[in-house]
């Protein structure tokens, strides 16, 4: 397809026709216009999945599509830490989407997870903004690399379901900057995705569908987006003003009502037809870029699918404690008691626009009778999924766990507890199912739990009464089968948590600010998300960012870290010092001491997964571009990489740093422009302005050579160092006239 294609059909079209092209034919497919060529696409839901629905089908999960493979959904998938893993799923995603001729994957979510409550965190990766924006680019290079677009949502600070729909995210700039967008940047910079979809919420009292700033100017000025931009599903409420902002394509249909208006608007002349021109543009492009690569033929190899599925479901659990090393379990001697409802009636996906009709499902109960055929397993649902207390049910897990030697105890969150749509009002597990660990507990110590969650949950009072304890999320259709594979030892784990476990919902960062008030959510907490909070604080948590444990161990060698050119480079050896083959997530944080600005501790800036046989030892090189380690100067508006000495971690956790470096940076000068306002520290501070302010005084006569002087006493220094420039000339040790010649003089130096 070519651009020049796309112009001459576009030339062919009327207003209307134009106008028309702006929304959907329906809730899944965009307009075609059979006389000019341009040919209509179906999009759809995603991100785990492909959620075909027919026609006008709802978009809230409330009927039921084709069936397709459920991978893990992000909040398994982010615990991977495996780009090369996930970009298999993506491919997988893509061959399914063709199958199904749908053009457009609806996904991945990469907000960020900002507070635990949120409804909608199962749909999220991380965290952290460069660990989302490694894994969904994963995910976005493997369903592009099959000819299918993704849709990176939601653009933007949609961090909560409370009022999503309307709600402000009340955010400074270099938050945005630093926190909410990096995952988007950098998968537009490096995966062009061939559309972003922009959120519901507010940000900054304006709609993202129709902020300019954000979908013009941040998103294709700043950071060159060349796709087209997608509405979430009813988010537009001024068609005219979102396609101003640069909001491309409105979806579902609005039944031409707001291609009405759009028509309108241009013919008032209060809109531009060349904006209207630009976005009908992209439509065409992407319709025609989605026929292009249609293969009706693609078939889907079921089988493969579910297995890839399984895979990745195992590589998301996360081991959070094995004491005594009781996990893995033997598959031939001793008896299990397999106790919880989730263990026959699996909790794997989240409720929502995200829900897949599976090709077929596993269960945990199947798959660990069918990998231990000769073990006595036997089974008690011990709860029921609604919370209704069932005597009869609580006693028979009681007898079921006393007759065993060892308890695998399936409990988590019911799909009633969190959902797209709602924010959870706290993270605690079930009371009932808690009541039921310290019946078992009580009667059998060796009690395993295995939790099935979308967010995290409280575990602090009790995981220390249990010796192991896995957290299985919500692993897809095949996470039954993972789950066994992991409790055996076929599959050694090696998820790591890509959002921090807090030991009480009150310790998290956002506790006072979320989910807001009279339609301002308040994100009071700036930077100070997940692990860039606790850390900073040296606050406790349950278990840290980047936390997992593994069958086996692994040493870190002394890492060597370099500039060069561009980038910082680390390298170093991991040896796995146990007796099973494993996989590492060697992660690397940076940090910069007594930073100009306020800035977290550490932050994540590389990370590697790597599989190394037992007693053999890899030589593992990350890096990071120099640039990554800029913060944003708000009122220069640039990246500043801050001259001075970074540290450099080299760790398992974000708390098991194994050897901290340093490394040099030469950085960027202060962009800030010296003026009268300007503070004399920050004069003196500036090589350019500093030593022109010190000749100026020195060169002055008796008041500059006075004030000269005081400021050569380190008291007075001290107290003069916040006064601004301009003072001097109420002090009278220069006029006005020689602060216009200074500023003049190093605005000339620079
Ligand atoms: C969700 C999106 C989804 C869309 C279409 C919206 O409610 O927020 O993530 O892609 O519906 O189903």
């Amino acid at each position: 397809m070519q651009k020049n294609q796309v112009a001459s059909i576009l030339s062919t079209l009327t207003l209307e026709e134009k106008a028309s092209l702006l929304s959907g034919a329906d809730f899944w497919s965009t307009v075609a216009i059979e006389r000019a060529g341009v040919p209509s696409i179906a999009v759809s839901d995603g991100p785990h999945g492909v959620r075909k629905q027919a026609t006008g089908g709802d978009h809230l999960g409330l009927l039921s599509g084709e069936p397709a493979t459920c991978f893990p959904p992000a909040t398994g998938l982010g615990s991977s830490w495996d780009s090369e893993l996930i970009e298999r799923v993506g491919r997988a995603l893509g061959q399914e989407a063709l199958a199904l001729n749908v053009s457009v994957l609806l996904g991945p979510g990469i907000n960020i997870k900002r507070d635990p409550r949120c409804g909608r965190n199962f749909e999220y990766l991380s965290e952290d903004p460069l660990h989302a924006g490694v894994l969904g680019g994963a995910l976005v290079r493997g369903i592009q690399s099959r000819g299918v677009g993704a849709s990176v949502k939601h653009f933007a600070a949609n961090n909560q379901e409370t009022d999503r729909m309307r709600v402000s995210a009340e955010v400074d700039e270099r938050t945005l900057r630093e926190l909410y967008f990096p995952a988007f940047r950098r998968i537009v910079h490096e995966e062009s995705p061939w559309t972003v979809m922009c959120s519901y919420n507010r940000i900054n009292g304006v709609f993202a569908s129709e902020d300019r700033w954000l979908l013009t100017e941040v998103l294709r000025e700043d950071w060159g987006f060349d796709g087209l931009v997608v509405s979430d599903w009813g988010a537009v409420s001024n068609r005219p003003a979102a396609l101003a902002a640069g909001l491309d394509l409105e979806m579902p249909t609005t039944g031409g009502r707001t291609d009405a208006e759009v028509v309108a608007a241009v013919r008032a002349g209060t809109l531009p037809e060349d904006v209207l021109n630009a976005s009908a543009a992209r439509v065409i492009e992407l319709a025609l870029r989605g026929v292009e690569n249609r293969r009706p033929e693609t078939s889907i190899d079921v089988d493969a699918h579910h297995a890839l599925a399984r895979e990745a479901a195992a590589a998301s659990v996360v081991l959070l404690r094995n004491e005594g090393g009781i996990l893995p379990l033997p598959t031939d001697s001793g008896s299990l008691a397999v106790i919880g409802e989730f263990a026959r009636t699996p909790r794997y996906q989240g409720s929502g626009s995200s829900q897949i009709v599976p090709t077929r499902l596993d269960n945990a109960l199947d798959e660990i009778r069918a990998l231990a055929p000769t073990l006595e397993v036997s089974f008690a649902a011990g709860f029921r999924l609604d919370g209704t207390r069932d005597a009869g049910l609580t006693a028979e897990a009681i007898t079921a766990a006393a007759e065993a030697e060892t308890v695998l105890y399936f409990c988590g969150l019911p799909d009633a507890a969190e959902s797209e749509g709602f924010d959870r009002a706290d993270i605690d597990l079930p009371a009932d199912q808690l009541g039921l660990l310290a019946e078992l507990l009580r009667v059998n110590p060796r009690v395993i739990v295995v939790l099935s969650n979308g967010g995290v949950v409280r575990l602090s009072p009790w995981s220390g009464t249990v010796p192991a304890l896995l957290e299985g999320w919500l692993l897809g259709q095949a996470g039954g089968g993972a789950l066994a594979d992991v409790i055996f030892g076929r599959v050694n784990p090696s998820g790591r948590l890509a959002e921090t476990i807090p030991e009480r919902l009150c310790d998290v960062p956002a506790y006072t600010n979320f989910p807001g008030e009279q339609g301002r959510v308040h994100y009071g907490e700036g930077l100070y998300v997940g692990y860039r909070h606790y850390d900073t604080r040296d606050a406790a948590v349950a278990y840290p960012f980047g936390f997992g444990l593994s069958y086996t161990t692994f040493s870190y060698g002394e890492p060597t870290v370099r500039v060069e050119g561009d980038r910082v480079v680390i390298d170093l050896d991991v040896t796995n010092t146990g007796e099973r083959d494993g996989r590492e997530i060697v992660q690397v944080y940076t940090g910069l001491d007594g930073a100009a600005v306020s800035r977290p501790v550490h932050e994540l800036r590389a990370f590697s997964a790597v599989a190394i046989a037992a007693g053999q030892t890899a030589r593992v090189s990350l890096g990071f571009a120099v640039r990554d380690l800029a913060y944003y100067h708000v009122d220069a508006g640039a990246w500043v990489v801050e001259p001075g000495t970074y540290r450099v971690e080299v760790g398992a956790s974000s708390r098991d740093l194994r050897h901290v470096s340093t490394v040099a940076i030469a950085g960027d000068a202060n962009p800030a422009r010296l003026s009268g306002d300007s503070t004399l520290s920050e004069w003196f501070s500036d090589p350019v302005g500093g030593p022109i302010l010190q000749a100026a005084l020195t060169a002055q006569g008796e008041g500059g050579a006075a004030m000269g002087g005081a400021l050569g006493d380190p008291e007075m220094a001290k107290m003069a160092e916040q006064m601004p420039l301009r003072l001097l000339v109420t002090f009278g040790a220069v006029d006005s006239a020689q602060i216009d010649a200074l500023i003049a003089a190093v605005d000339a130096a620079r």
